[in-house]
């Protein structure tokens, strides 16, 4: 696995961008990132389509250069060229069809800005600890799917990059990178993920496939208790439009 993190931060060091657009931004985690890692930064946008997730991110965040707007992603209220950058993390696999998302966030961004798409990825060959990450996420796609919510299992790195390369950029540059955790048998960590799988499957009492994912659930645990957690590979694609 190519760890290319030091790069990823080196890039964002050396970026300053006066408007940033964050595409659903969920609880806002890329905007930390931003903030830490960016040179300089005038104002920072997060949209999402989830009014809760933004009023939580409303209290928790105290930067009045962020703000967060209720706005579906594949119509954003923004002029053609609006944005310096314009960023979409862990989120593509949200969206049937990504190819439109990516096109509207293109749309939003000027000439020679830069669009950061970060994506954990479920390619064969993580470790047993990553494992328990990927399945988790899935396990928790199937439940969101039987919700009527689209949410897929994550695309695998061949994947994006066909994707990305279908898109109308100047540029296109990959990075493979793995966040490094100190434990993965960190076992007030593996309690916490465990404790967030029973309420989750909860959410689909009633629902024909409750008995079967609840079932998965027991394995998850037992996998998470016997070989740990750890993040899976992600990959960090910077395109330049
Ligand atoms: C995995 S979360 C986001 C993670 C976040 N970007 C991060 O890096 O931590 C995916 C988000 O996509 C949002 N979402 C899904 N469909 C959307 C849409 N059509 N418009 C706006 N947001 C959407 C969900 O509400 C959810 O918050």
């Amino acid at each position: 696995m190519n760890n290319q993190i030091k790069d990823i931060e080196k890039l964002l060091q050396s970026e300053s961008a006066e408007l940033i657009l964050d595409i659903a931004t969920g609880r806002g985690e890329f905007i930390k990132l931003l903030q830490n890692t960016l040179k300089k930064y005038g104002k920072i946008i997060g949209i999402d389509n989830s009014a809760p997730l933004l009023e939580l991110n409303r209290k928790n965040f105290s930067d009045h250069r962020i703000e967060f707007i209720l706005m579906d992603a594949l119509k954003l209220d923004f002029d053609d060229g609006y944005f310096d950058m314009v960023t979409i993390s862990n989120s593509l696999h949200h969206f049937p069809q990504p190819s439109l998302l990516l096109r509207e966030a293109l749309r939003v961004l000027r000439k020679g800005g830069l669009l950061l798409i970060n994506e954990m990825v479920s390619d064969p060959g993580q470790s047993e600890a990553q494992q328990s990450h990927i399945m988790i996420h899935h396990w928790c796609s199937h439940i969101d799917r039987c919700r009527g919510i689209y949410h897929d299992c994550t695309y695998t790195k061949q994947e994006l990059s066909a994707i990305m390369a279908g898109l109308p950029t100047e540029s296109r540059i990959a990075y493979d990178y793995t966040y490094p955790l100190a434990d993965p048998r960190n076992e007030p960590m593996i309690q916490a993920y465990s404790g967030l799988i029973d309420p989750y499957v909860e959410k689909i009492k009633g629902h024909i496939e409750y008995d079967r994912l609840k079932g998965e659930a027991e394995e998850i645990k037992l996998h998470l208790q016997e070989q740990g957690y750890a993040p899976a590979d992600s990959i960090f694609f910077v395109l330049k439009k």
